[in-house]
């Protein structure tokens, strides 16, 4: 095989596990190969010495680990699996919804291993769940390592894939969502735009590592900040006469049905 990585589709998930792989001092430049979807792309990435390709057949041929890091709706219309054998290689798929029985009939004879990283990815903070058929395999362990490089893993029961993406594919649009409230109202009352986002984000993630290391409940942290006839308990309340909880379980419902409906 001529690369041991060919990276099919470099985008936000495919470029943050590039550097992942590049952390590991024992894998080079060399032996990854990046399947691009334009000409600019592609000299992007010569320019800076990598090996890249626009011809999805080189890129889904020529090497051991194909990470497949497409949108789920882009592999569905790919007509090239069907012709190529995939004995001997490992697809790792990070696109959301396509199930391991889906793309172990489109890569025909491929080893799948199934993940949903996050975007912390990008600055080696992801979170991701992964699961596959055989978990005894070399390969897996090796799909578990890249995975590493980029944060924490996971290991699930594929049944739990589509319920688990609100929890973590899909939690940094919700919980930054959640902080975009406050950072609003924050300049809205005078607070300036950086002051306001620190205070927010920094806040978040402390509390955050507080919840890690308790052994409390997370609601016995939130009945620890709300005094009776306090500032947080007057706020709180506002949030449970909004419904924002059923709000949040509706969010988290609807996003685990569109991984379900995307594997279909
Ligand atoms: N972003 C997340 O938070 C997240 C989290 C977990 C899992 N995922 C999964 O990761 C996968 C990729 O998502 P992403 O956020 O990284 O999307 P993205 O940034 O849009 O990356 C996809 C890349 O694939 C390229 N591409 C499209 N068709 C191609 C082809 N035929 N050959 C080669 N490259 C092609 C796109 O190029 P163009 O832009 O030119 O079309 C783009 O660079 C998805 O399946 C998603 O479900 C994403």
């Amino acid at each position: 095989m001529k690369y041991k990585y060919s990276i099919v589709g470099v985008g936000k998930m495919g470029s943050a596990l590039l550097n992942g792989i590049l952390k590991d001092k024992s894998d080079d430049k060399s032996e990854i190969l990046l399947t691009v979807h334009g000409d600019k792309q592609k000299k992007e990435y010569t320019d800076l010495g990598f090996n890249a390709t626009t011809d999805l057949k080189e890129g889904l041929s020529d090497a051991s680990f194909i990470i497949l890091s497409l949108k789920p709706q882009v592999v569905k219309s790919l007509e090239i699996f069907d012709e190529i054998d995939f004995t001997g290689k490992c697809v790792i798929s990070v696109a959301a919804g396509l199930t391991v029985d889906y793309l172990s009939g489109r890569f025909k004879n491929a080893e799948i291993v199934r993940c949903m990283p996050n975007t912390p990815a990008l600055i080696g903070e992801g979170v991701t769940t992964i699961c596959a058929k055989n978990k005894a395999s070399k390969n897996y362990e090796i799909a578990k390592k890249i995975l590493s490089s980029v944060g924490k893993v996971y290991e699930i029961d594929e049944r739990l894939m589509d319920a688990t993406v609100p929890l973590n594919g899909s939690m940094p649009a919700y919980a930054l969502y959640f902080a975009n409230g406050f950072i609003d109202y924050a300049v809205k009352s005078g607070v300036d735009e950086k002051t306001a986002k620190h205070l927010v984000l920094e806040s978040i993630i402390s509390s955050a590592k507080l919840a890690l290391s308790s052994d409390d409940d997370v609601s016995v942290l939130i009945n620890n900040v709300c005094s009776k006839g306090g500032t947080t308990i007057a706020g709180l309340d506002r949030l449970i006469s909004g419904k924002v909880a059923e709000s949040i379980y509706d969010c988290a419902s609807a996003c685990a049905e569109r991984s379900e409906e995307l594997s279909k």
